[in-house]
């Protein structure tokens, strides 16, 4: 025998130099879930410890990410029952939470890079990502909404907006609608290959955003399909996507590698709800060791080809790695 391959696994200093992926802070994004009022932190049954904050809450939690090395959070909002219709109008309220949260984040963390969602599903009172008509959920006067509420997001100070809303021509409209209005510099993070997934389960939880009717497959892809990831990302590029992205990450790691061979732009991946309930869920029960599932789930996503992770174990991570 005269190649050992154990040499190079023989101490944790040697695994250490040899090491081909390094987990680091600044691959990390923070989804926050911001609810109206003051003083709130509610947790989300089916994601223990984590939290819907308020307002308050929520820009002493940005401050904390950021002295931990967290350079980037993606804001959710949990729009009350009254201010949901079918054509998501609370979304483009120039004082709307999600607008007054953009705010208040820049206003307390300046330097945080602060991204936000775009779709209808929170305020839509049918909780589809689009315009329902007809029992359909309807694609270009949906993407006009997505255009108008980028320019929003952006007026109150976003640094990249979100798309997760799998309509088509949104990035191109999105990219020109920014343009029009003067945001050169407002970045677009495209949900490009996002899968209709049961994994997303806990975090309809945490935005009361499920669906009322049918499903989401007529938007969101059929797991069964890989060629079609390389197609959708390869057009969101085209018509002006920044990052994109590969969602859910764990049961895609095969899509997030072929994506990252394919394109020239930062890729991401989110690592979503179903994917910490079920770690949280198995380490509760003594099933596993949650610090190293955690890191060993994390490595995984970089491993396969992620640039940037949308995890809700970021602060975790960022704990563990220091
Ligand atoms: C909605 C949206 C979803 C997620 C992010 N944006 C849910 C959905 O498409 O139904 C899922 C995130 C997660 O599960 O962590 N546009």
């Amino acid at each position: 025998m005269i190649r050992r391959n154990r040499i190079l696994r023989q101490s944790a200093a040697i695994r250490a130099m040899v090491a081909e992926t390094t987990l680091t802070p600044n691959d990390l994004i923070a989804p926050l879930f911001i609810t109206e009022g003051s003083g709130i932190k509610e947790e989300i049954p089916s994601m223990l410890n984590y939290y819907r904050m308020s307002i308050d809450h929520t820009v002493k939690e940005v401050k904390e990410l950021w002295s931990m090395g967290i350079k980037c959070v993606l804001l959710f909002i949990k729009c009350s029952d009254e201010l949901k219709d079918n054509k998501g109008t609370e979304a483009l309220n120039p004082n709307g939470l999600m607008q007054r949260s953009i705010k208040a984040i820049k206003d307390a963390c300046p330097d945080m890079v602060v991204m936000t969602d775009v779709a209808l599903d929170p305020f839509s009172s049918y909780g589809h990502d689009g315009i329902v008509e007809h029992g359909e959920i309807v694609n270009d006067a949906t993407v006009e909404v997505l255009a108008q509420m980028s320019v929003s997001h952006a007026t109150a100070g976003a640094d990249i907006v979100a798309p997760s809303d799998m309509m088509d021509g949104r990035i191109l409209a999105i990219r020109e609608a920014l343009e029009q209005n003067g945001y050169t510099k407002t970045g677009i993070m495209s949900y490009s290959a996002k899968y209709a997934s049961c994994f997303y389960g806990p975090f309809r939880d945490a935005l009361d955003s499920a669906p009322g009717f049918g499903d989401k497959k007529t938007y969101q892809m059929d797991f069964a399909n890989r060629r079609e990831a390389l197609k959708e990302t390869l057009m969101d590029v085209e018509e002006g996507a920044d990052i994109v992205m590969v969602k859910p990450a764990m049961a895609y790691l095969d899509i997030i590698r072929e994506v990252k061979d394919a394109v020239d732009v930062p890729v991401s991946a989110y690592h979503v709800s179903g994917e910490y309930a079920m770690i949280k869920a198995a380490a509760k029960m003594g099933w596993l060791n949650e610090e190293k599932a955690i890191l060993e789930s994390l490595t995984s996503i970089k491993r396969a080809g992620a640039d940037l992770i949308a995890t809700y174990f970021a602060k975790d991570a960022a704990k563990l790695i220091s």
